[in-house]
């Protein structure tokens, strides 16, 4: 996947060009060739009418008059270089023969290019061409930098977690393991039975976190192949609750299912559904206290199928909220049962469900618990 789409080259249709001339006929010869070749233009009769103009409207190139009354071409230049806004706008001077000597000056205050008076149409164009092809590639360049830099501070944090993540029951297992090697012969055959279930436990978790990253990065690279088929998402839901009950039960929490007796149909793919399900339901089970409820309900209308999962957990502050669905989200809710916490299951929720059509939502106030709504369009 290309993360930075190009974007189309310049062409004349596409590009503003602002003529900066205090003779108006100048303006209107070079606004003629201009024209006829395609360009838009934006004429002003001064220097200090180009500064106000370009407020209120960035061009894509200048020509720019370097022998002005009040303010000349130089200082128009120096000031639109000063500006961070208009800085990369590219600027080339209009000259007369006699004014050469200036030119340096020009060319010093950041102009790209000059023509010389008087000019051809198929010279000014060549040149105003050629400025606003360069400037797009030096923009796809800057974007393309930008994009890397992104991508790579997001690597480093991915490994960052990563590491941090594997590191604790990597140590926990040498811990377990450390005990059977050294008290092996001391220690009773249940106590053995009990390192060898932490060991195993550990260890799949551990492959659940890789399994979560490795997720990620294929939705992301777009490489998940979805098979899309109208299925009843009651029994989705209800299968998820299923494998949730234990863990539930061992918070002494209680899943409510409430989906009616009639099939619920939705064109979903089922085992990408049941990911995104168990994200959410065990979510609610691992953010909620104790002895609270959990609602996994199915509505459906005319237009769309709606799945909502309820919880009675601490709630969601609406700066929470708009991370909540960002890679790596650890928010201020912290699981109630010492579970494990990576922040990437809901960044792959949302690319699952819209990958299938549909979209996530969370509404919530915090203390007052959060519902997470997933919709899909009616098949
Ligand atoms: N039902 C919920 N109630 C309160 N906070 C939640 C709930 N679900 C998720 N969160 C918050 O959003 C964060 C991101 O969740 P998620 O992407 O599933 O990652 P993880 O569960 O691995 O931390 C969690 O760390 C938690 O702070
Ligand atoms: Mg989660």
């Amino acid at each position: 996947m290309n993360p930075v789409p190009p974007a189309t080259p310049p062409s004349p249709q596409s590009s503003l060009v602002l003529v900066v001339d205090d003779v108006q006929q100048n303006i209107q010869v070079v606004g003629t060739m201009l024209r006829e070749a395609g360009y838009s233009i934006m004429p002003a009769t001064s220097g200090a009418a180009a500064l106000q103009r370009v407020q209120k409207k960035l061009p894509d190139l200048i020509l720019l008059d370097l022998m002005m009354p009040e303010m000349d071409g130089l200082e128009v230049c120096r000031r639109l270089k000063a500006d961070p806004a208009t800085q990369s706008i590219p600027i080339i001077f209009l000259t007369a023969s006699n004014e050469v000597s200036h030119l340096v000056h020009g060319l010093a205050a950041g102009a790209v290019d000059y023509v010389t008076k008087p000019f051809t149409p198929p010279e000014l164009l060549a040149r105003v061409q050629t400025h606003l092809e360069l400037k797009h590639a030096r923009d796809t360049m800057v974007r393309y930098g930008q994009e890397l830099s992104r991508l790579n501070e997001e690597k480093n944090e991915f490994m960052g977690i990563a590491a941090h993540d594997l590191r604790n029951p990597l140590s926990a297992i040498k811990g377990y393991s450390e005990m059977v090697m050294e008290d092996g012969e001391s220690l009773q055959h249940r106590e053995l039975e009990e390192n060898g279930r932490r060991i195993r436990d550990t260890v799949a978790r551990m492959a659940e976190m890789v399994q979560n990253l490795l997720d990620a990065n294929r939705i992301e690279r777009g490489e998940m192949i979805l098979s899309l088929a109208p299925t009843d998402l009651c029994r989705v839901v209800a299968s998820v609750v299923e494998t949730q009950l234990p863990r539930a039960a061992a918070k002494q929490q209680t899943i409510h299912l409430e989906c009616g007796a009639a099939p619920i149909k939705a064109l979903i793919d089922p085992a990408v559904c049941v990911q995104v399900f168990e994200n959410l339901v065990s979510n609610a089970v691992k953010y909620s206290p104790s002895g609270k409820n959990i609602f996994a309900r199915l509505k459906t209308s005319d237009a769309a199928v709606r799945c909502e999962v309820q919880d009675e957990g601490p709630g969601l502050s609406a700066e929470d909220q708009k991370k909540l669905f960002g890679k790596f989200a650890r928010l201020s809710a912290k699981p109630t049962g010492g579970e494990h916490s990576t922040g990437l299951g809901l960044s792959i929720v949302k690319k699952m469900v819209e990958a299938m059509n549909g979209q996530v939502w969370c509404e919530s106030e915090p203390g007052r618990g959060a519902t997470f709504v997933v919709q899909f369009p009616t098949p």
